[in-house]
C-alpha cells in the first residue's frame, strides 16, 4: 500500500513543501526512512513506532519505506514524526481521510503528545501560497500560525485528538484568527529617567531619526547602558510588515512567546561580549539566525565593544552595510535579514578613566592605545556618530528640571522620518544612513556658508573621504529634524561635534 501527504521544511527564511511518502509491501519486516540525516532517522523511527503502539493503533508488519522528498535538502529530523506516523497509518488503511489539502508538522513524544517546532509563521505563509486549506501543527504553535489569513490552523495537543478529528468523531475547531495589535507601550523605560547628558541624548535622537549607528564612550557608571536601553523607545513604532518579518525570524530561531508570539515593539538585543561569530551572525549545523538577525528592525547593543572577539567585529561589517547576512551551506547559501541600528558602548581605556575630568587614569599610554585599537577600524568607520558620555555631575543628578520624555523625542523623530520617506520615495532607501555616494550630491544640498565650513573642516581635521560622506549624512538628518530643506552651517557644525572622538582617541 502506498500513501502520500504533505509537510513543510525551512531553508533560511523560506519554507518549502515536503512530500512524505509511505510504502508498505510484503517482505521481511523492516522500517526505513530515506531523505533524513542519519542520526535523526533512527530517533524518528523509534518515536513513531512507540507512539503508534501507545495510541492504540497497530504498527504494520511488512517492509515499510518512508521517503521525504526533495531528498537533497537537509531536514531537521524530529519535526516530521507526525506526518510520518499518519502516512504509515494511511498506507496500512487504519486512517482513511482525504488529506490532499492538509499539511502536518510536529514532533511526537512516546505517549503521543505533540511538541512545539520552530519557524511556523514562514511555513503557514508558504502553505497558504500553495492553496492548502488545513495546517495541523503542535498546539503550542497555534497562536503563532493564527496571524496568517486564509488557512485553517489546527493546534494539536495529543495525537489521539487528531485521529478522532480525522475519523470525524470529535472535530477540532480551527484557532481563532488574531489581528495585529500593538502591545501597550506604557513601557518601563523612558528617556526622562536619564538626567543631564544633553549631548548624548541629542545624538541618539539624530541616530534614531536618520537610522545611523552610534558609539558611546565614557567612564563606568556614566549612563551608557542606561541610554542604550532607552534607544528603542524613541525609534518610530513598528509597521505591520516590520513586525511580521521580525516575528518570522524569532519564530525560526524558536525564541518567541507562546501566548503572544507577535513581536510588536522593536527588539533590543544585547549579546554578551563572549559571543561567537556564529552566535552573532547566524549559522551552525542546523542553521539558525544570529543575534544580529534577532535584532532585525530594532537595536543591536554591543556593550564593552573592545572586548568582542575580532572575528565577531569583522563578520558584522558587510551585514551592517547591506541589512542582510548570507550564510554558505552545502545545499546553497541562505540569507537572513538584519536591518539594525547598532549602538556600541565602551570605556575609553581598561581602567575606564582615561580623559576623566576629575579621576586619574592608571593605564599606560601604550595600554590605552592597545585597548582602543581592539575595535576594528572598518567597524568604527560604520558608526556614524561617536559620542562622549561624561560622568554626570551632582547638579544634574539632583536638579529639579523635568527631563524630556521618550514620547516627545519620538514625535520629532517621526517627523524627520516622514520627510525622509517622502524624499526617498521610489529610490529603494528610506533613511539618510542608507544614502549611496551617488545620492549624496542630489539629496545633501548645502548652503554656500555650510559648504565653506565643511571645506575648511575637511582640511583642518584632515578628514578621510569616508568620514566626509558620513558627516554629510548626519548633517542631512540634523537638518531634517529642524525641517530645513538645505543643510546649513549649524547642521555641519553639530555633525562635526558628533564625530570628533575618533580623532581624540584614535587620532584619525
Ligand atoms: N544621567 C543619569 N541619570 C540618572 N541616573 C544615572 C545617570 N547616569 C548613571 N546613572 C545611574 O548609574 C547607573 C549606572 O549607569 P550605567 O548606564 O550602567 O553606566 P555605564 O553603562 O556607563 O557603565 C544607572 O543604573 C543609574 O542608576
Ligand atoms: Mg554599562
Amino acid at each position: 500500500m502506498f500513501a502520500k501527504l504533505k509537510s513543510l521544511g525551512l531553508f533560511g527564511m523560506d519554507a518549502y513543501v515536503i512530500d512524505v511518502e509511505a510504502d508498505i509491501s510484503s517482505g521481511l519486516p523492516s522500517f526505513d526512512i530515506v531523505g533524513l540525516p542519519d542520526a535523526a532517522v533512527k530517533e524518528s523511527r523509534d518515536r513513531v513506532r512507540a507512539a503508534i503502539k501507545n495510541c492504540g493503533y497497530k504498527f504494520p508488519i511488512g517492509k515499510i519505506t518512508i521517503n521525504l522528498a526533495p531528498a537533497d535538502v537537509k531536514k531537521e529530523g524530529s519535526v516530521y514524526d507526525l506526518p510520518i506516523m499518519i502516512a504509515i497509518l494511511m498506507a496500512s488503511e487504519q486512517i482513511k481521510s482525504d488529506l490532499d489539502n492538509s499539511v502536518f508538522i510536529g514532533e511526537v513524544s512516546l505517549d503521543g503528545n505533540i511538541r512545539k517546532v520552530n519557524g511556523i509563521i514562514a511555513m503557514a505563509i508558504k502553505a497558504r501560497q500553495e492553496g492548502i486549506e488545513n495546517f495541523f501543527l503542535p498546539a503550542d504553535n497555534a497562536n503563532e500560525g493564527s496571524y496568517v489569513d486564509d488557512i485553517n490552523i489546527f493546534g494539536i495537543k495529543n495525537i489521539k485528538d487528531l485521529f478522532s478529528h480525522l475519523k470525524g468523531e470529535n472535530l477540532l475547531t480551527p484557532t481563532i484568527k488574531r489581528e495585529f495589535e500593538r502591545e501597550d507601550v506604557s513601557a518601563t523605560l523612558d528617556f526622562s529617567d536619564v538626567r543631564g547628558q544633553v549631548v548624548a541624548k541629542k545624538a541618539l535622537e539624530v541616530a534614531a531619526a536618520g537610522g545611523h549607528n552610534i558609539l558611546l564612550i565614557g567612564p563606568p557608571g556614566s549612563g551608557k547602558s542606561m541610554l542604550a536601553k532607552r534607544f528603542p523607545t524613541i525609534l518610530p513604532e513598528m509597521t505591520f510588515e516590520e513586525s511580521m518579518d521580525t516575528t518570522k525570524i524569532h519564530s525560526i530561531a524558536g525564541v518567541i512567546d507562546k501566548e503572544n508570539p507577535m513581536v510588536t515593539s522593536r527588539p533590543f538585543r544585547a549579546p554578551h561580549h563572549t559571543i561567537s561569530a556564529t552566535g552573532l551572525a547566524g549559522g551552525g549545523t542546523l542553521p539558525r539566525p544570529g543575534e544580529i538577525s534577532l535584532a532585525h528592525n530594532g537595536v543591536l547593543f554591543m556593550d564593552e565593544l573592545p572586548e568582542f572577539h575580532r572575528d565577531v567585529m569583522e563578520v558584522m561589517r558587510q551585514p551592517l552595510e547591506d541589512g542582510k547576512i548570507t550564510i554558505s551551506r552545502v545545499a546553497g547559501t541562505l540569507t537572513y535579514p538584519c536591518s539594525v541600528s547598532l549602538v556600541a558602548a565602551m570605556n575609553p581605556c581598561p581602567c575606564g578613566f582615561f580623559g576623566h575630568p576629575t579621576r586619574s587614569c592608571t593605564c599606560s599610554q601604550k595600554l590605552v592605545s592597545k585597548y582602543l585599537n581592539k575595535v576594528s577600524g572598518p567597524l568604527l568607520d560604520r558608526l556614524d556618530l561617536h559620542i562622549e558620555v561624561p560622568p554626570v555631575d551632582y547638579e544634574s543628578l539632583n536638579s529639579a528640571i523635568k527631563e524630556e520624555s521618550s514620547e516627545t523625542i519620538r514625535a520629532r523623530v517621526n517627523r524627520a522620518r516622514d520627510i525622509q520617506n517622502e524624499r526617498y520615495k521610489g529610490t529603494g532607501i528610506t533613511c539618510n544612513a542608507r544614502l549611496t555616494p551617488a545620492m549624496l550630491k542630489k539629496y545633501c544640498v548645502m548652503t554656500d556658508e555650510a559648504s565653506d565650513l565643511l571645506k575648511a573642516s575637511f582640511e583642518a581635521l584632515s578628514m578621510s573621504a569616508r568620514a566626509y560622506d558620513r558627516l554629510l549624512k548626519v548633517a542631512r538628518t540634523i537638518a531634517d529634524l529642524e525641517g530645513s530643506a538645505n543643510i546649513e552651517t549649524q547642521h555641519i557644525a553639530q555633525g562635526i561635534q558628533f564625530r570628533s572622538l575618533d580623532r581624540k582617541y584614535w587620532g584619525e
